[in-house]
């Protein structure tokens, strides 16, 4: 009953939010960098701190000029958000020898075992190489994509379950690509957000799942920058 209310307070919130940006007030309409980030992956003025690390994090396409040029006009988000699906790696990850009662965090687990997830993560995100969040010979160094990766293990795969209490990975979210949601419509993203990832996801902990549980009380929708504070 409560969680509801909240929920419907939430969407008031988020609604309001974008009427708010529709008419210009002081800050910016939450479309405008949501776009530029999926839809031309330059960094505008403010966002001069995508340094050479960002550079290192994104997916290596090794000598492929010309399919490159080919698929240029593709925009990096899906023409509709990704919906869930099961994981293909719970067998893989058992064998690994990690706990899927009680998953600890990424950089909690033994190094024999980090070592063996980390094809798991490429595969699931759909990176060519290591390199879509490694740079070229030195898997220490901290990259953007790394950061990410960490708090979306400690946050979504670690606390997180499938609607029926099975494993939620990387690739339940991500079905092998780095980019999952359409946010230009924020109707159909705030729908995709109730049917897919509050109703189809559960916690391990037994709690009901809200917006917040992702999204904090305060809903912020800006789970990556502001919530972990990982810089664009
Ligand atoms: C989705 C992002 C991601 C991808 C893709 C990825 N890694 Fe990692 N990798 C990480 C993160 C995050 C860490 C740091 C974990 C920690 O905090 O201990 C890490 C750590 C490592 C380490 C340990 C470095 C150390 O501190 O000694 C090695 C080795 C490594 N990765 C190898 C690989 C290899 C090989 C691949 C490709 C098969 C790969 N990684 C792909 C995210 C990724
Ligand atoms: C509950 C669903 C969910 C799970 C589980 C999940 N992610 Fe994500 N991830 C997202 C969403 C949503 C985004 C934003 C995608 C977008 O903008 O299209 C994202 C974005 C990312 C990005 C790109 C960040 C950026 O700003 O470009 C990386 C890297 C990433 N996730 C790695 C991982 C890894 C590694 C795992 C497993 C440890 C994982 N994710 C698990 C939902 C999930
Ligand atoms: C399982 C975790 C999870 C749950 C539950 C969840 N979301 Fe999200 N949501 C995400 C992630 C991850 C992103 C991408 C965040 C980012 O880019 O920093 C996102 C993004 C969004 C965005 C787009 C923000 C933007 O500026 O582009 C909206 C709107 C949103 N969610 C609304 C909701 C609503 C409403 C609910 C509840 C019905 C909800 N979400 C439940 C994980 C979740």
């Amino acid at each position: 009953m409560a969680a509801r209310m909240k929920h419907a307070a939430l969407a008031l919130a988020l609604w309001m939010g974008a009427f708010a940006g529709a008419c210009g007030s002081s800050t910016p309409p939450p479309e405008t960098a949501a776009d530029k980030n999926d839809f031309d992956g330059e960094s505008s003025p403010d966002e001069g701190k995508a340094t050479a690390d960002a550079e290192g994090a994104k997916p290596a396409k090794p000598g492929k000029d010309a399919e490159a040029q080919e698929h240029q006009e593709e925009p990096a988000a899906p023409a509709k958000s990704t919906p869930l699906q099961a994981t293909k790696f719970e067998a893989d990850l058992k064998k690994i020898g990690i706990n899927l009662k009680k998953i600890p965090a990424l950089e909690k687990l033994p190094a024999g075992q980090k070592k063996k997830v980390m094809p798991l993560l490429q595969k699931a995100l759909g990176y060519d190489t290591c390199e879509g969040c490694h740079v070229e010979g030195d898997f220490k160094k901290e990259t953007r994509n790394m950061k990410v990766a960490r708090e979306m293990w400690r946050n979504f795969v670690a606390p997180l379950r499938s609607e029926s209490g099975g494993t939620l990975f990387c690739d339940s979210c991500h079905a092998g690509n780095e980019h999952v949601l359409n946010r230009k419509d924020k109707k159909a993203l705030q729908a995709f957000m109730e049917e897919e990832y509050q109703n189809k996801v559960s916690r391990a902990s037994k709690e009901d799942m809200e917006c917040g549980t992702c999204h904090g009380d305060a809903m912020e929708t800006k789970i990556i920058e502001k919530l972990w504070n990982i810089p664009k």
